[in-house]
């Protein structure tokens, strides 16, 4: 992973910044990320609840909730085009298209009174045009197959709440992968989802991925998932990226103590069954009271010195695609 954009990256942000208006006035959630995804590469972004990883994900699809979020600066380049200044009309061609995206909240994006099978045809008649109803079809029933559901002709005539929540993800994720994206973006495909569904749903994205070759940015809060289904990662904490490495190299040597935080806070399979480490102790600052400098260190257990908690700090590539946020307390 490299820090600057390079001309065969399928996604690079660059010093991404985006927020919200609010009652308290503009709060940034996204405060100057940058990271690079190739092709049929998979990127994992984890990080706390709040940590900005959903705010990421809509500001490079902009669907960010309106009229509140903005992208207030930075770049998104898709296969070398800047997403921020495209037209909204090419943007709308890409979406569903050649960059897809499986939503935190799969009951959002599913319409709830319209048929399964006009919701993925639809999709599908949006980005191909020329294809024949039966060929659509077909495609569609194909789809479904492939990601499990079963039942043929009688599923496209049902309604979402017929069906189970690992049903309407699967559907989802039927929907996202029709046009054949080369970006899909999950955001937290799972977590609504019994363990055992979990595993499948992730298994099946990766099968898929493979056969496809598209690109990844998983999203989660779980690193366990990360090391198994990523090639890298980007360890996200109070809107900023504080490590990124290879999933090798960040396993093996995690540099920030957040990083080593959260790896020390993952629940265990070894050992007594289902023993669950406690949880890094404080929480996420809220927006508005982000510093300059290192945001962890109230929870860090590190002595800080003030100016490293008041001053920006400097992202460095400790070794070749190794970045951390250089924080003199919290690396090592
Ligand atoms: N519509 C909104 N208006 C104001 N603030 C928002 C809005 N949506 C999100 N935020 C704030 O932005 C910050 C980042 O939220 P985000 O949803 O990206 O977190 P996340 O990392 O995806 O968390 P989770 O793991 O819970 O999904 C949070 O502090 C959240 O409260
Ligand atoms: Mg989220």
């Amino acid at each position: 992973m490299s820090q600057s954009p390079s001309s065969t990256d399928l996604l690079a942000l660059r010093d991404l910044r985006a927020g919200f208006d609010t009652e308290e006035g503009w709060r940034l959630a996204v405060d100057g990320i940058s990271l690079a995804l190739q092709p049929g590469r998979s990127l994992g972004l984890v990080g706390e609840s709040g940590c900005g990883k959903s705010v990421t994900a809509l500001s490079i699809m902009r669907l960010l909730p309106q009229p509140h979020g903005h992208v207030v600066g930075g770049s998104i380049a898709f296969e070398g085009q800047d997403l921020a200044t495209l037209p909204q009309a090419e943007l709308a061609s890409l979406r569903g298209g050649a960059m897809s995206m499986i939503f935190q909240e799969p009951m959002t994006a599913l319409h709830p009174v319209r048929s399964i099978g006009d919701q993925l045809l639809e999709a599908l008649r949006l980005h191909d045009r020329q294809g024949s109803a039966q060929a659509h079809e077909a495609r569609v029933l194909e789809m479904l197959q492939r990601v499990g559901i079963a039942g043929g002709r009688d599923r496209l005539r049902q309604y979402p709440h017929q069906l189970s929540g690992g049903m309407r993800q699967r559907v989802m994720i039927a929907m996202a992968l029709l046009n054949r994206p080369r970006l899909l973006i999950a955001d937290e495909p799972t977590t609504a989802l019994d363990v055992t569904v979990q595993a499948q749903i992730l298994e099946l994205i990766a099968d898929l991925q493979r056969e496809m070759g598209m690109g990844v940015l998983l999203i989660t809060h779980d690193l366990g998932v990360v090391a198994q289904y990523c090639d890298e990662v980007a360890v996200m904490y109070a809107g900023r990226i504080v490590e990124r490495a290879s999933v090798q190299q960040l396993f093996a040597k995690p540099r920030h103590a957040y990083t080593r935080a959260l790896l020390a806070s993952r629940p265990r399979l070894e050992g007594k069954p289902k023993t669950l480490l406690p949880a890094i102790a404080g929480q996420v600052p809220s927006l508005r009271d982000w510093v300059s400098g290192c945001r962890f260190a109230p929870r860090s257990g590190l002595a800080h010195e003030p100016a490293w908690t008041q001053q920006p700090l400097a992202v460095v590539e400790i070794e070749p695609g190794h970045w951390v946020e250089h924080c003199p307390a919290c690396l090592s």
